[in-house]
């Protein structure tokens, strides 16, 4: 990769101010001060400082967002706050995206990253990832309701659902639940509450795939994925 491009990527300036730079010996790589903007480096192996500054290159990034309600998943809006505005400015020159979409009231577990591989495949209705949710109902859910998603309910557009793992935590006027989906269609879990009359007034994603929300990340908090997170995607296939 040209070094001008790198340095312009990774956020510290347009072309013209990293050529400038690099005229005025800023940058060194491997110990030897590089002026030539279309010189070629490898940032991975190779030592590249800037003021001396070890500069930290990865292809991917992978982060872990609770996502607050509010926010649109969604890379750039005209009028309202995506996730991505959420994000310090030196992840933002990864170009992330999310994987996938929770409405703008959900909550929780949003995965964003720049690999358009892994959200292929974690999106691919072919691999079934289960994502699970907890959500507060209004109405009581029933055994019935637990019984009905088991074989699959029918959506308002004549959709016939994959079957859902319904968990009644506590039933009432208002239920606790835990459903976990293998599908993303369109407001999915909503729908399929409102197949069976009722009506979801919180919803919140607890997991992905083999990720976990993180319960320390307050909303609108994110971190990058640890070492074993990833290994967990590598050993699902998704990286
Ligand atoms: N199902 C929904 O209805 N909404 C979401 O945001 C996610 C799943």
């Amino acid at each position: 990769m040209r070094i001008d491009k790198l340095l312009a990527n990774l956020g510290f300036g347009s072309r013209k101010e990293v050529k400038k730079l690099l005229k005025d010996g800023a940058v060194k790589v491997n110990d030897i001060v590089v002026k030539d903007a279309k010189q070629h480096v490898d940032p991975i192996n190779e030592n590249v400082t800037l003021n001396g500054d070890r500069i930290e290159y990865k292809e991917f990034i992978y982060l872990m967002m609770n996502k607050p309600p509010g926010v649109l998943s969604a890379t750039e809006d005209t009028r309202e706050e995506t996730v991505i505005d959420l994000l310090e400015l030196e992840d933002q020159v990864y170009n992330p995206f999310p994987v996938g979409r929770l409405d703008k009231d959900t909550e929780g577990l949003l995965l964003i990253t720049n690999n358009g591989q892994l959200s292929h495949r974690l999106l691919s209705p072919k691999k079934h990832v289960p994502k699970t949710y907890f959500a507060v109902i209004e109405g009581e859910v029933t055994e019935e309701d637990v019984k009905a998603f088991k074989n699959g309910v029918t959506l308002d557009d004549g959709y016939y659902t994959k079957p859902g793992d319904l968990v009644i935590l506590k039933s009432g006027l208002m239920s606790d639940i835990e459903l976990t989906i293998t599908e993303g269609k369109f407001h999915q879990v909503k729908r399929m509450f409102e197949s069976v009359g009722k009506r979801v007034v919180y919803l919140k994603r607890m997991s992905m795939g083999p990720l976990k929300l993180d319960d320390t990340l307050e909303l609108g908090e994110y971190r990058e994925l640890e070492d074993e997170e990833i290994q967990l995607l590598k050993e699902y296939q998704v990286i």
